[in-house]
């Protein structure tokens, strides 16, 4: 029998009086059962934050920063038993899971020092013109109000992680609210804020369904909406509450682009296997993950086999084995989308140069080589382990082909040349350009986020404190400056 997990209501556990499965994605076994709150229940949560919103703004910064330090070295502690509920929740291999909750044990310590030093006010002289003669401006920053998190399941806790840890270092309430297939983990984060002395109300996590949603997006009392997920779903919150304050971290079909001077074997071995590792990451389900390869022709012929041999050497199946690379996608039906899309490309005139192949929710790593620019693959975020070969030629063509697509979170250049490297830095249109690596870097202490149709604001724990606040000037008048 599986126990059912309560949901974190106000800081207290609670449950409701429905029930959702949560299976897992390699085998279809019920992985837990997951407690669904009620509309008064989700009623109660919103209310308790927005009446905490003073006392929890007031709480002193060393009591947060301690109830951060305190989740960052619990979950280091916890760090195997968090990595196998991830794993079991969304059939990440263990490797990768690990990977995650070491991030999440960073993001919370960061927030922890942030917490410790935000806010110390900046002065500033006012007596440059005669009129400000006397005065002195301080600015701090104060919260915008209650933060509605709505997370996706690809990172089911570090993307949590990135919502809450911001919200506690800036001391602003949060109702976050996390994926109907993965809730487990945003749960766990629960139980690991329960042990803090943080005040009642100022967070909960609510396993609401999706359809639930729009209630949340729509409350007056929730001002601030941090979202990842689909720029489908992104849009329409944003199409939905224009005036609330919005970030949205939204898909990406990231481009890795290996310029003529990244020419030695040692150069493309490195490449090549930097570009399969992280197209087939967590089944390619990351924003970031290697979707399109731009390669200048004169290298063509030498790096396309080293990648076709790298994805082939993936080992894919069991998340839970410590070998494999590759597990399943998050459902059958994520498989059929992206074999769909495959299929599309290769009735369309596309070569198959590795993979094609779905076995119920696995689909085997694939590389493409000439694909239509008007197929589905080449212009949507495939999330999943396929990735596309394009040959250019020079620089120029090939920055180019990095901004023939709508979206524009983070991309890839392999280059030596510095100058080449700030000529990216320039002319690529997109959140960050990682030189001499994949688009899949991401450091959680940077800003994180997109330009185009890949979101709007920033992540990355300093960068989400600014988002959930605003400056206040204050304005003193007869000082002897
Ligand atoms: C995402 O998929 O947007 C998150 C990627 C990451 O945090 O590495």
């Amino acid at each position: 029998m599986t126990e059912t997990h309560a949901f974190w209501l106000a800081g207290r556990q609670a449950t409701g009086e429905t029930t959702l499965d949560v299976t897992s994605p390699w085998d279809g076994r019920t992985v837990a059962v997951v407690s669904v709150p009620t509309d008064a229940q989700v009623e109660e949560a919103v209310a308790a934050a927005y009446a905490v919103q003073d006392e929890f703004a007031a709480t002193p910064a060393h009591v947060r920063a301690e109830a951060l330090d305190h989740v960052s070295r619990r979950l280091k502690e916890r760090t195997e038993d968090i990595a196998r509920l991830i794993s079991a929740e969304n059939g990440k291999p263990m490797k990768w899971a690990r990977g995650e909750v070491g991030r999440a044990v960073s993001v919370f310590r960061f927030a922890a020092e942030e917490a410790r030093r935000f806010n110390g006010g900046e002065a500033q002289r006012l007596d440059t013109d005669a009129g400000g003669q006397g005065r002195l401006a301080l600015t701090r920053r104060f919260p915008k109000g209650v933060v509605l998190g709505i997370a996706p399941f690809n990172f089911p806790l570090n993307l949590c992680a990135h919502k809450i840890a911001p919200a506690i270092a800036v001391g602003t309430p949060i109702i976050l609210k996390p994926a109907p297939a993965t809730p487990l983990s945003g749960l766990l984060l629960g139980e690991l804020l329960a042990e803090t002395e943080l005040p009642a109300g100022s967070w909960s996590v609510l396993p609401v369904a999706n359809d639930h949603m729009p209630q949340l997006v729509q409350d007056e009392r929730l001002p601030v909406i941090s979202f990842t997920g689909s720029d489908k779903v992104g849009y329409a919150i944003m199409d939905s509450v224009p005036r609330k304050h919005l970030t949205l971290e939204l898909g990406g079909n990231g481009a890795a682009v290996v310029l003529a001077d990244f020419a030695s074997d040692e150069d493309l071995d490195w490449a090549a296997t930097r570009i399969a590792t992280f197209s087939n990451y967590q089944g390619g389900q990351s924003c970031i993950s290697v979707q399109r390869v731009i390669v200048d022709e004169s290298l063509h012929d030498r790096l396309l086999p080293r990648i076709v041999k790298a994805v082939e050497a993936q080992v894919t199946g069991d998340p839970s084995d410590d070998k494999t690379d590759v597990g399943p996608l998050v459902s059958e039906d994520a498989a059929r989308r992206v074999e769909s899309w495959v299929d599309e490309a290769v009735k369309a005139g596309a070569q198959l140069a590795t993979g094609g192949r779905r076995d119920g929710a696995s689909y085997a790593p694939t590389v493409l080589t000439d694909v239509p620019a008007d197929v589905t693959i080449s212009c949507e975020e495939v999330f999943g382990p396929v990735l596309t070969v394009q040959k250019v030629s020079g620089e120029e063509a090939a920055f180019a082909a990095v901004n023939e697509s709508k979206y524009g979170l983070q991309a890839g250049v392999f280059t030596h040349n510095v100058q080449a490297a700030f000529r990216a830095h320039r002319a690529l249109e997109v959140g960050g350009v990682i030189v001499g690596d994949v688009p899949s870097y991401r450091a959680d202490q940077m800003p994180y986020g997109g330009a185009k149709q890949s979101g709007v604001g920033r992540e990355g724990v300093r960068f989400a404190m600014d988002d959930y606040t605003y400056e206040r000037v204050m304005v003193f008048t007869g000082i002897q400056l």
